[in-house]
C-alpha cells in the first residue's frame, strides 16, 4: 500500500486545505472537536500525533485540572493541539492564564462573545483564537474583535447546537469571510469533508466520529450505544417555555432526555412560585446537562445520563484507533479526488 503522501492526488488535497494546515500547524486539517468529559489528554494527543488537530475540552474544568490536562497532553505529543474554553466560565481569566503559561498555541472560545480582556490577553501572547460563527454577521463581529479563525457548526452536530444546518451555514459563510473557516456538524466521512473543502472550507471538525476511538475514555457502554445508533436516533432536546431559552442539545434518545423535560417542568414551577430567579433557573438547566453527560461518559449510565451525539453517529461502526479513523477518511478524500478527475464530458 502506498503512503497517503505518495498518492497522486495528495498535492491536490494539500492545496485544498493548505490554509487550514498552515493555520493549525498540522499535517491534515481534520480537527477532533472538544467534547466535555471525552476529549482528555489521551484522545487529544492521539488525534494530533496521527496528523490531525486535537482540542482539549476545558469547559467543565477548573484551572488546576486544565493545567494538568495540558501538561499530560504535552507529555504525550509534540504536535500542536488546542484548548476549548467556555467564555461564561466564572474562572475564565484564570483558565486563559493557564493556557498562556503552558504555551498553548490555539484557544477555541465557545459559549458566547469573548470579553475584550480575554482577547487582549491571548493576543498579547500570540495565541491564535478560534470562535464559533452561527451567522455571517456574528463571524464579522468576532473577526473585528480580534478572533483569527472560525468554526461553523451546524445543527447536525452533537451537544449544544444552533438552529441552522451545516450545509446552509457553509453556503452562507464560506464565500463571505476570508479567515480560516472550519466546518463542523454531521461530518462522518472523507467524502463529506471533501465536499466542504470544495466549497471553500479550510478544514473540518468532527466530534462524534472520535467518541469511539480506541484512545477515547468514554465508557464501553457509551461507545456501544454509539455503534448501535442510527442518524435518526440523535435528536434535539425540547424547550418547554420561551422564557427559558434553553440551547437545544442533540443526543441519543433515552430516559435522560425525558428526565430533562421533567426537570424543566420542576424548575419552571419553582420559578413561577418565586423560589428561583431566572438566572438560577437557567443555571440549573445547564448544570443538568454537564452532570448527565459526565454520568454517561465516565460511569456508563446510558439510561439516565446524556448521550450527546451528532447525526453522524450512524457512520460510527466500530472501535478503531484515531490513526485508522483519520487515515481512512483521507483515503476516501483521495479516492474522491481521483474519481472526480476521471469524470469528463461523455463522447
Ligand atoms: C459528547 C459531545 C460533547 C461535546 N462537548 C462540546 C464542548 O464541550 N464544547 C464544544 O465547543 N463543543 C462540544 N461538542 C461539539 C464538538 O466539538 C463538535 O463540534 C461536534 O461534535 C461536531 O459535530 P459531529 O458530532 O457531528 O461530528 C460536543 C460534541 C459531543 C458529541
Amino acid at each position: 500500500m502506498i503512503s497517503l503522501e505518495q498518492h497522486p492526488f495528495w498535492e491536490t488535497l494539500s492545496a485544498l486545505w493548505s490554509k487550514g494546515t498552515s493555520f493549525l500547524g498540522c499535517r491534515y486539517a481534520i480537527l477532533g472537536g472538544a467534547m466535555t468529559w471525552v476529549s482528555d489528554h489521551r484522545l487529544v494527543a492521539s488525534i494530533s500525533s496521527s496528523g490531525g488537530f486535537g482540542v482539549l475540552a476545558g469547559g467543565a474544568l477548573f484551572p488546576e485540572a486544565l493545567d494538568e490536562e495540558i501538561r499530560k497532553t504535552q507529555e504525550l505529543t509534540l504536535m500542536p493541539f488546542g484548548v476549548n474554553l467556555i467564555v461564561f466560565h466564572h474562572q475564565i481569566q484564570d483558565l486563559v492564564n493557564v493556557c498562556i503559561e503552558r504555551k498553548v498555541g490555539h484557544v477555541f472560545l465557545g459559549g458566547g462573545f469573548p470579553s475584550p480582556n480575554v482577547i487582549e490577553a491571548l493576543k498579547a501572547k500570540n495565541i491564535r483564537m478560534i470562535g464559533f460563527a452561527p451567522s455571517v454577521a456574528v463571524g464579522k463581529r468576532l473577526i473585528k474583535a480580534g478572533i483569527d479563525a472560525l468554526v461553523l457548526e451546524g445543527s447536525e452536530a452533537g451537544g449544544h447546537v444552533g438552529p441552522v444546518s451545516t450545509y446552509v451555514l457553509a453556503q452562507e459563510i464560506l464565500p463571505a469571510l476570508e479567515v480560516p473557516l472550519f466546518v463542523a456538524g454531521g461530518i462522518g466521512s472523507g467524502r463529506g469533508m471533501l465536499s466542504y473543502l470544495w466549497m471553500g472550507a479550510s478544514g473540518c471538525q468532527l466530534g462524534t466520529r472520535f467518541v469511539c476511538a480506541t484512545e477515547s475514555r468514554a465508557h464501553p457502554k457509551f461507545k456501544e450505544a454509539f455503534i448501535k445508533a442510527n442518524a435518526r436516533d440523535a435528536t434535539l432536546s425540547v424547550q418547554l417555555d420561551p422564557r427559558f431559552p434553553v440551547i437545544p442539545v442533540r443526543a441519543l434518545e433515552n430516559r435522560g432526555k425525558q428526565n430533562f423535560l421533567n426537570m424543566q417542568r420542576e424548575v419552571l414551577d419553582a420559578y413561577n412560585q418565586g423560589m428561583l430567579s431566572q438566572k438560577e433557573a437557567q443555571m440549573k438547566l445547564e448544570l443538568f446537562w454537564a452532570g448527565a453527560l459526565r454520568r454517561a461518559v465516565l460511569e456508563g449510565d446510558i439510561e439516565e445520563g446524556s448521550l450527546m451525539a451528532g447525526q453522524s453517529v450512524g457512520m460510527v461502526k466500530s472501535i478503531e484507533p484515531c490513526e485508522v479513523i483519520i487515515h481512512g477518511m483521507i483515503e476516501e478524500m483521495l479516492q474522491g479526488l481521483e474519481a472526480q478527475s476521471q469524470m469528463g464530458p461523455k463522447r
